[in-house]
């Protein structure tokens, strides 16, 4: 076994319980946002440049397809910049390496799908379990050919059509990838294009296609755009990843001492309701120095913890919480009543199944834990011990499970932690500059 934390090559980590988290922190860019930014400017015409990229391997993964349609993509650390090609890509000679990457398989198919060549989408093992029927539905409907390799797992084949057709479309799961695959699709529609949502999801995508310079219209769950729209470069900053944050909130949240800040954090309302949630709890949080950029809002937030009660998460806030609720189950047993979370049936085909891998790692040290088709049902007040967590190669099982460590009685070893590279590669070492021992 492999133990070093130092580098993003460590397989295992251990965690030591901590006394609380303090300090200041400042984020690598929100990984949804930097998705689109990379796949838009491809697409785009002339040099968009970034800040604060994501360092995660998901962007890296988007990077590297954008290059191989053809983009030239400069990278010096989280400054990048992207020569965009206009509508008309390159066809890339060899498959498009996705990675672990379910936004960049399921987005980049949308502007793939209006492409006149033929692609084929790869994945890791475990984006090659994920399912894709989702986008392969809407983007045939619209003209594009979408062959999977087994019923609608990847490897996908997509043969473009120019132009596709219009299409209004109303997305049976709550999801923005579905959303924004489809809203990529209709820029190369001959009409005008229509998503509605069961559920509204983040709206990075709409967003996004603003800056860059697209029309479009919102009404409550809907978002029309017409096709045939031409994009250009932008430049900007991308504020840090509220998902990835939401870590460091949460272990704040649960020490009494605690006092963090974390500066210019992305604030848009469909991705920071676990401040709300957090607030609710019993946690002390305040946002300072609000910003706009692109459409994005992004501001300081300070958080001091408290003797935090739990609550139900479901409906709605489930779906806006989607990333954050593995790491919410596993502070649930440290809060007062515990945490109930249902209508989250969706994590079972996240990047691992993170129902069973949470209830599983919880049990691992010493909780009670109810597992439900759709969510947990967490007893509060619990008293853990360290233990042997699987992260089952899931970035967002390594790093909630090194928070609930921090609570536990003795030390946690967290296997796979390297799965943090992901999202977050810098996650163990801030963890380690930040906790309280
Ligand atoms: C994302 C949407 C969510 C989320 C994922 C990122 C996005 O997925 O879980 O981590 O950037 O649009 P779904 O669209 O599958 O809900």
């Amino acid at each position: 076994m492999k133990i070093n934390h130092a580098g993003i090559a460590a397989e295992a980590v251990r965690i030591a319980p901590a006394r609380g988290i303090a300090g200041t922190l400042r984020l690598p860019g929100d990984k949804s946002i930097s998705h689109r930014y990379a796949m838009l400017a491809a697409i785009a015409e002339g040099a968009s440049r970034f800040e604060n990229f994501s360092t995660g391997a998901d962007c890296a993964s988007t990077l590297a397809c954008v290059e191989a349609l053809g983009c030239a993509v400069q990278r010096e650390g989280t400054r990048v910049s992207i020569q965009g090609l206009g509508p008309e890509l390159r066809p890339p000679g060899r498959a498009l390496d996705c990675g672990n990457s379910g936004s960049t398989m399921r987005m980049l198919a949308g502007i793939l799908a209006g492409q006149h060549f033929e692609s084929e989408l790869i994945g890791d093992d475990s984006l090659s379990r994920r399912p894709m029927a989702r986008i392969m539905a809407p983007l045939r409907q619209m003209g594009a050919t979408i062959a999977a390799a087994d019923r609608d797992r990847p490897p996908l084949r997509i043969r473009g059509a120019t132009p596709l057709a219009s299409i209004d479309y109303v997305t049976p799961v709550a999801s923005a990838q579905v959303k924004s695959c489809v809203l990529f699709a209709a820029l190369f529609a001959s009409g005008t294009s229509t998503v509605e949502e069961p559920i509204r999801t983040r709206d990075h995508s709409e967003l996004a296609l603003r800056a860059f310079g697209a029309e479009l219209h919102r009404s409550k769950a809907r978002v029309s755009l017409a096709g045939g729209q031409r994009l250009h470069a932008i430049e900007g900053g991308i504020p840090g990843d509220i998902s990835s944050a939401a870590y460091f909130l949460c272990a704040a949240a649960l020490f009494a001492d605690s006092m963090l800040v974390i500066d210019d954090l992305m604030l848009n309302p469909t991705r920071a309701q676990l401040l709300d949630l957090l607030t609710a709890m019993g946690a002390r949080i305040s946002v300072l120095r609000v910003e706009e950029h692109h459409g994005e809002l992004s501001g300081s937030v300070q958080i001091e913890g408290g003797s935090l009660r739990g609550r139900q998460i479901s409906g709605p806030l489930a779906a806006a919480l989607i990333d954050e609720l593995p790491v919410l189950a596993a502070i649930a047993p440290f809060v007062r009543d515990g945490i109930e979370i249902r209508d989250a049936r969706e994590l079972r085909v996240k990047e691992s199944d993170r129902i069973t891998a949470v209830a599983e790692n919880l049990r691992r040290m010493g909780a009670a834990v109810e597992e439900l088709e759709d969510g947990w049902r967490i007893p509060g007040e619990q008293q853990l011990h360290g233990g042997e967590i699987d992260s089952c190669g899931d970035h967002r099982i390594a790093m909630a499970f090194a928070i609930a460590a921090l609570k536990a009685r003795g030390e946690t070893t967290i296997h796979g932690a390297d799965a943090a590279r992901i999202s977050f590669p810098e996650f163990f070492d801030v963890l380690d500059r930040l906790a309280q021992r």
